[in-house]
């Protein structure tokens, strides 16, 4: 294993009890304050179990989540000095708040058990703080800035014990086949002798430009993780269940299977553009991937960002591993299109740009066709891929 690049801190940290520890765990927590987490909430969770947001072991403290807001940074323990770009906290309403050194039971919102939490320090959250510098905008309509303003006044910060991985494993969205953790990940891309590895992060089919990137980036790397995010989203995103079926169908018939991989990440997404962006790689080297696709408006939502943003903070953070840096490649790519002209997939850096030359068509036309029962242009979406989608469009799923 030491051939795949290391964790962000050095080590994958997991907060999944141990077998000895697990029956224990749960009996305890029958005996403790419960707190019923958010969708958003049991996402991170989820991702603090894995070692999916390594080198956090629990969620952060006062002095982690002013130094992340400000400069980016972790501010304690061995994450110190770390790049990190977005608070993972646990906020609760006032009256829910247990005191500090207290254990709490918490909870999927299905009322599953989760983990067990030591409350190390309670703090007053900050959204003056940390909204305007996560999102770069304080507008309620914005998706991550309302599940922020949602939140409680109160975070609770100390070390979790897991005893559960996913939250609800015969559900739709469980995709367990696919589910495969930081260290699982890495085992396989050991197995396949992959070294370099490109990730690709979506919650949207995979259109063809989505394609396009992908297929660049294979030209270059061992292999590519297809690595959609299947936490959770906002309204009027595509269900994770009928993208994976247009991942799997796409796939089979367009990729190459030895040098490629699907499989979820279970984060919530939190619309937050370029700060996501970097969040998104961090979790991707946790995972054992040494190069990262960041393309036009990555995580955005809305206008609330320039289409390069999220390319652009990049040139602001450390890069050398050994000073808490990514230590990672992004593979940046400018707004992809079919060219009618070309005959292909082309961006502004390979071909010139010409008035009506690009099939380009925006999501609510898109949805449109689709509801109708119509499949966009082949040169949008593969033929494959647009079935799923009207079947689903159509209420077929
Ligand atoms: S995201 O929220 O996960 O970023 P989406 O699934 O649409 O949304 O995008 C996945 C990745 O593809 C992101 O890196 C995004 O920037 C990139 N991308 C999407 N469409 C295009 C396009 N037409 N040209 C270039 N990059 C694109």
């Amino acid at each position: 294993m030491s051939t795949l690049i290391a964790p962000h801190g050095g080590k994958l940290v997991e907060t999944l009890a141990t077998d000895a520890r697990m029956d224990q765990a749960r009996r305890e927590s029958e005996k403790l304050p419960r707190l019923t987490l958010s969708a958003k909430q049991s996402c991170d969770l989820e991702m603090l179990t894995i070692g999916a947001f390594s080198p956090l072991a629990g969620f952060m403290g006062a002095e982690d989540f002013e130094r992340v807001c400000k400069e980016m940074k972790l501010a304690t323990g061995s994450g110190k000095g770390l790049v990190w770009p977005i608070p993972i906290v646990l906020a609760v309403k006032k009256d829910q708040a247990p005191g500090v050194g207290e254990r709490v039971a918490l909870h999927a919102p299905n009322g599953v058990l989760q983990a067990i939490m030591t409350i190390k320090e309670e703090f007053l959250h900050d959204k003056k703080l940390e909204v305007p510098n996560v999102f770069r905008t304080e507008d309620p309509a914005h998706p991550g800035v309302k599940a922020v303003m949602d939140e409680g006044e109160v975070c609770l910060a100390g070390p979790v014990e897991s005893v559960m991985v996913c939250v609800d494993p015969d559900g739709p969205e469980a995709f367990l086949d696919h589910r495969l953790t930081p260290r699982q990940t890495r085992e396989e891309f050991h197995k396949r002798g992959w070294k370099t590895v490109c990730a690709f992060q979506t919650r949207n089919p995979i259109h063809r430009a989505h394609e396009y990137l992908c297929k660049v980036a294979q030209e270059i790397c061992d292999g590519l993780l297809v690595h959609p995010l299947v936490g959770e989203t906002k309204p009027g995103d595509i269900p994770a269940a009928v993208r994976m079926e247009c991942y799997k169908v796409l796939l089979d018939k367009y990729f190459v299977h030895s040098r490629t991989m699907l499989s979820v990440m279970p984060a919530a997404m939190r619309y937050a553009g370029p700060r996501e962006a970097i969040l998104h790689a961090i979790v991707r080297k946790n995972y054992g991937c040494t190069h990262f696709i960041v393309g036009r408006d990555h995580a955005g939502v809305g206008n609330y960002y320039g289409s390069y943003d999220a390319q652009n903070i990049f040139d602001q953070i450390e890069h050398d591993p050994s000073k808490g840096g990514l230590g990672m490649t992004i593979f940046k790519f400018e707004h992809t299109a079919w060219s009618k002209l070309a005959g292909g997939m082309v961006s502004p850096k390979s071909f010139p740009k010409i008035e009506g030359d690009q099939i380009s068509l925006s999501g609510t036309a898109v949805r449109d066709m689709l509801a109708k029962g119509e499949r966009p242009p082949v040169e949008f979406t593969r033929p494959e891929v647009a079935d799923v989608l009207i079947k689903w469009a159509k209420g077929g799923k």
